[in-house]
């Protein structure tokens, strides 16, 4: 996640010089300096006292320790802190680096990997305007972003979007396979699934019509996706998604109520 955001940031004009990594494998550092230009060092501190917006992006079960390694520095140099740990509460982190602090906490999806994330976001109260417009800029570097209103729904948006490239792969694997059934070869079926997820995709975005209305225009009365839709809906395919989503958000609640339990 963090070399998909530097590859972003630097595609967008960040510049290199201005921003430190850290990481304890020297390896990884030599590659994002020869990859990105950047800063680097392997100590969490040192660049606690270089940086203005501190971005952990570490393993959610290693933030503790990590947290807890820097909260001296972050207490003298206050930076913004923008969190992309999964579950992760708020309430949390801000405990371990010792309170008062500005959090962004975010939840991106795989697709960062090619610079079309949808990324959750949401801000505590002690985020100023200008920290939220900078928060935003450096996840919009890796794709969308989103503003929730209130943290409480984060799990709900990790379980639709931070998932959701997984259920996505889970229709077109089904789509694939259908296809096959029904005669064409396997690289055509791939094909022509991958590309219509793609077109169905974009154009959903780029119209912004209801999605109910796109699908109306494409089934005609009496007609062949007229019959395929009738399948999938008596099939339960609406029921089956909703309660996909409520066990995704029920996991989601739990992981978090077991990442945060320690002090
Ligand atoms: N991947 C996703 O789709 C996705 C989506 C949403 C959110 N996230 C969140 O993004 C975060 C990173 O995920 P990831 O998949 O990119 O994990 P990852 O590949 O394991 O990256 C974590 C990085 O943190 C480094 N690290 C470990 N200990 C450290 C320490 N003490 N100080 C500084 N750096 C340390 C690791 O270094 P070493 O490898 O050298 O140990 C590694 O480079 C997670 O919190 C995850 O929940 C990921």
């Amino acid at each position: 996640m963090a070399a998909s955001l530097l590859g972003g940031l630097i595609a967008d004009k960040f510049e290199p010089s201005a921003i430190w990594v850290s990481d304890p494998n020297q390896s990884k550092l030599d590659t994002f300096s020869k990859d990105f230009s950047v800063n680097t060092t392997s100590d969490n501190e040192l660049l606690c006292a270089s940086v203005d917006v501190l971005l952990f992006a570490v393993k959610p079960q290693l933030l503790r320790k990590v947290a807890l390694g820097v909260k001296l520095a972050i207490q003298t140099h206050k930076p913004l802190i923008i969190s992309i740990a999964a579950g992760i509460l708020e309430s949390d982190l801000q405990r371990w680096i010792g309170g008062d602090m500005p959090i962004v906490r975010c939840m991106p999806n795989t697709p960062a990997l090619v610079g079309s994330a949808m990324t959750a976001m949401v801000a505590n109260d002690l985020v100023a305007d200008d920290q939220r417009a900078q928060a935003d800029r450096i996840l919009r570097a890796v794709g969308i972003t989103l503003w929730l209103s209130d943290e409480s729904t984060m799990n709900a948006a990790t379980a639709l979007s931070g998932s959701g490239p997984a259920y996505f792969f889970l229709v077109m694997e089904a789509l694939e396979q259908a296809g096959e059934v029904i005669g064409l070869t396997p690289e055509e079926s791939r094909t022509l699934t991958m590309q219509t997820a793609l077109g169905a995709s974009r154009m959903a975005l780029e119209s912004g019509e209801p999605l109910a209305l796109l699908r109306e225009r494409v089934t005609s009365p009496g007609g062949v996706t007229e019959r395929a839709l009738r399948a999938l809906e008596s099939g339960g395919l609406r029921q089956l998604f909703t309660h996909a989503l409520q066990e995704a958000n029920r996991r989601a609640d739990e992981i978090a109520h077991m990442l945060g339990q320690q002090d």
